[in-house]
């Protein structure tokens, strides 16, 4: 969903977090970083560590920002960049990148970053449509690939700014004036690319495009839709607001007597595992991830061991309600 420039290069989604700021931002420049999960706080940290004055405009975990919390904040400096990420991986809250990145356009020259390795793959991300100037993102996710390739987009604007920086770009590997040649011309070298996730990301692009760009979405929002429906009909309670929930990941709070240890040895016995929450709300909930290639099976089994697990540590929500709830939803695949 983009006509620009895109790049793969060795390494994990948070390079291509870096690759994306370090490009952008010069010692000084101010940055606004919008935080409402864990990951978000990398661009904080990125930021800082490529010499920008940055601004956090924190938003509580489990809620989304608003576009015009960012229009307010806009107002407050002359920003850079401000980046956002789409689907935070600690709470499974997706932000509105693209009223968002409407609003950045309207109110600011800021270059606008998006990190999209919890959706790229799995839900809709019109980059050029959406305004976003770097989209960064990983192999390892929706991509459906193993980790190992931080995989992002920028558009002209972006290489544009390279032929004007003051400064060089504080990273030589990220630098993308190396690898501008490279993209154009794969025979060409400059650092040793890792040739065997370029084959696996051909392979898996191309099952991708098989599918369906708009099939996939689709299969990604009915799958999570049931997993959702799922956790309602067993009373427990997610960690995202109801408008703003992804449908790649879902995390929930454990009910009363559920101990994350536990859950989760028993969880692993039954074949199934899940993460536990982390940052804040560490130990308190668990987390699913329903993206990539997962079907009606793997979720129907993961909901089947929920049952069965909670049931095991003294929790009474009845077998197969969460089971029920989800074979409604999955109905129309
Ligand atoms: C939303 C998000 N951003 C960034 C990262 C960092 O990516 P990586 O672990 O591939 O470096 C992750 C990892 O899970 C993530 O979920």
């Amino acid at each position: 969903m983009t006509k620009h420039q895109v790049f793969a290069l060795a390494g994990s989604g948070t390079l291509a977090l870096e690759v994306g700021v370090a490009n952008i931002i010069e010692p000084g420049d101010k940055v606004l970083n919008v935080v409402n999960g864990y990951f978000g706080d990398y661009f904080v940290k990125i930021s800082k560590a490529h010499g920008a004055v940055q601004k956090t405009l924190e938003i509580p975990w489990g809620k989304c920002v608003e576009p015009h919390q960012i229009r307010e904040a806009l107002k407050e400096d002359d920003f850079k960049a401000v980046t956002v990420t789409h689907v935070d991986t600690s709470t499974g809250v997706v932000n509105p990148i693209k009223e968002i990145g409407r609003v950045v356009k309207e109110n600011s020259d800021a270059f606008y970053i998006v990190d999209t390795v919890c959706s790229l793959g799995g839900m809709e991300v019109r980059v050029d449509d959406w305004e976003i100037d770097a989209c960064v993102s990983g192999s390892q996710k929706c991509i459906g690939l193993p980790p190992g390739l931080a995989l992002f987009s920028v558009n002209d604007r972006v290489l544009d700014l390279l032929e004007d920086r003051k400064t060089p770009v504080g990273m030589c590997y990220g630098d993308l004036k190396n690898w501008l040649p490279i993209m154009m011309d794969p025979s060409k070298y400059f650092a040793t690319p890792p040739v065997n996730m370029i084959y696996a990301l051909s392979e898996s692009l191309r099952s991708i495009l098989a599918e369906g760009l708009e099939n996939r979405f689709k299969r990604h929002h009915i799958i999570a839709e049931a997993f959702r429906a799922a956790m309602d009909a067993l009373s427990i309670k997610l960690v995202a607001q109801e408008k703003c929930r992804a449908d790649t990941l879902t995390a929930a709070y454990y009910p009363e007597k559920v101990e994350d240890g536990s859950f989760r040895s028993e969880m692993r016995k039954l074949g199934i595992i899940v993460a536990s929450t982390i940052g804040p709300i560490k130990g308190k909930g668990f987390r699913v991830g329903h993206m990539g290639n997962v079907c009606e099976n793997d979720i129907l089994s993961t909901i089947g061991a929920i049952e069965a697990t909670i049931a095991r540590l003294g929790c009474t929500c009845g077998f197969g309600v969460g089971l029920a709830a989800a074979q409604k939803e999955l109905a129309v695949l």
